[in-house]
């Protein structure tokens, strides 16, 4: 059993509402707890790479007051991949494989483990570091929900209550206006938010990457509604719904060479569609990264703060190479590489989209 002293932790990918709690509870049970050093690695892999200025000792000092702030103490990148960095090499932009000597700086750090807190993409890049000898341990946050070996990850709760919170907004101006408001939400290809704030903000209709829609479906439950003297309706729309006929709404520009297809413009393209199908005036808000930000809801603080204590106990026990998890409501482990590359996604025929369907809702299906 190797005998830790030293440990070292960073966020990678996009940031996400609990963050701070999970670096708390980290440091907390490591130093109270285990009678380690705690090593803050900043801008997530980049701070391993290029470390000048980067690393920090996290005390019980520094992580005073952070467990209700948004965002991340470390600051993060999703663009800092070791295994493929863009560097510049003779006044040329190029992607190189820098891994060795992140390796080499873990080693000079004296690190007997990284906590690598993020979601699929750094768990991924967390367990190549593993399979060239790095101790780690992965903490799985994402607020889109997709993560397979976890029935929740931090930071989703918080976002579902700030897509909640804008629907009960626009409710009141559409219902004024008559017309037929339409909310983009997060979430990439899975459609955990769209549907959980649907059904808690009163939607009239959701649509889900995981149900193509038709629009004509669509065209037909908003005119249903005005005949029945609603003259107005809630449209949420997951920024990956596409049509049936269709593929998901990409922005220009999108960087599918480094895995990153930045999804939007479903919102806008299906405001106009039911405006020309319907006749009704529509408006769409965009939430956005409204989604990512600002304080944690308390199921979040807390389920970082058990995330962060189970990571030590992994630790602990030299469990390497594994990441938290929650299944069925107990805090768990996984090997890292049974976690990734399978996402979760709403089953169409499952309890949420029958719940809803049974009151109403439409998934243009
Ligand atoms: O994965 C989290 C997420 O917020 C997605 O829901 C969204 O598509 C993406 O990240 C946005 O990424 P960025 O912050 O790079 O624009």
């Amino acid at each position: 059993m190797k005998e830790i002293k030293k440990i070292g932790i960073l966020t990678g990918g996009g940031d996400c509402p609990g963050l701070n709690a999970v670096i708390r509870g980290v440091t907390k049970s490591a130093i109270s707890r285990h009678g380690w050093e705690v090593i803050g690695i900043a801008d997530g892999f980049e701070g391993l790479v290029e470390p000048k200025g980067r690393i920090r000792e996290l005390t019980l000092w520094t992580i005073r007051g952070i467990l209700h702030e948004g965002g991340t103490i470390l600051g993060t990148s999703n663009r800092g991949n070791p295994f493929n960095y863009k560097s510049i090499v003779n006044g040329k932009e190029k992607v190189i494989d820098v891994s060795k000597v992140a390796i080499r700086n873990v080693e000079k750090l004296g690190l007997d483990c990284v906590v690598i807190i993020g979601g699929d993409g750094t768990l991924s890049i967390a367990l190549e570091f593993y399979k060239r000898g790095i101790n780690v341990i992965g903490i799985p946050k994402t607020i889109d929900n997709d993560i397979m070996a976890t029935d929740y990850t931090f930071g989703f709760q918080t976002a579902v209550v700030t897509a909640t919170e804008a629907l009960d907004k626009l409710h009141s101006t559409a219902e004024s206006h008559h017309r037929a408001m339409v909310i983009e939400v997060m979430g990439r290809y899975a459609g955990w938010i769209a549907i959980e704030s649907g059904l808690a903000g009163g939607a009239d209709c959701i649509l889900i990457p995981e149900i193509p829609y038709d629009i004509n479906k669509l065209a037909e439950k908003l005119n249903s509604r005005s005949a029945a003297g609603s003259k107005f309706s809630l449209i949420v729309v997951a920024e990956g719904a596409k049509p049936v006929d269709g593929d998901i709404s990409v922005l220009k520009g999108s960087d599918k060479g480094f895995g990153i297809e930045r999804l939007g413009g479903a919102g806008n393209r299906i405001a106009t569609e039911i405006s020309e199908l319907t006749g009704m005036e529509s408006r769409v808000t965009v939430l956005g990264h409204v989604q990512r930000g600002g304080s944690p809801c308390s199921f979040d603080r807390i389920l970082s703060t058990k995330f962060g204590v189970a990571a030590t106990e992994l630790i602990a026990k030299n469990r390497f190479g594994e990441m938290v998890c929650l299944h069925n409501n107990k805090i768990s482990s996984i090997p890292i590489t049974d976690a990734i590359n399978s996402l979760k996604l709403v089953e169409p025929d499952g309890d949420l989209v029958r719940t809803a369907e049974s009151i109403g809702i439409s998934f243009g299906r």
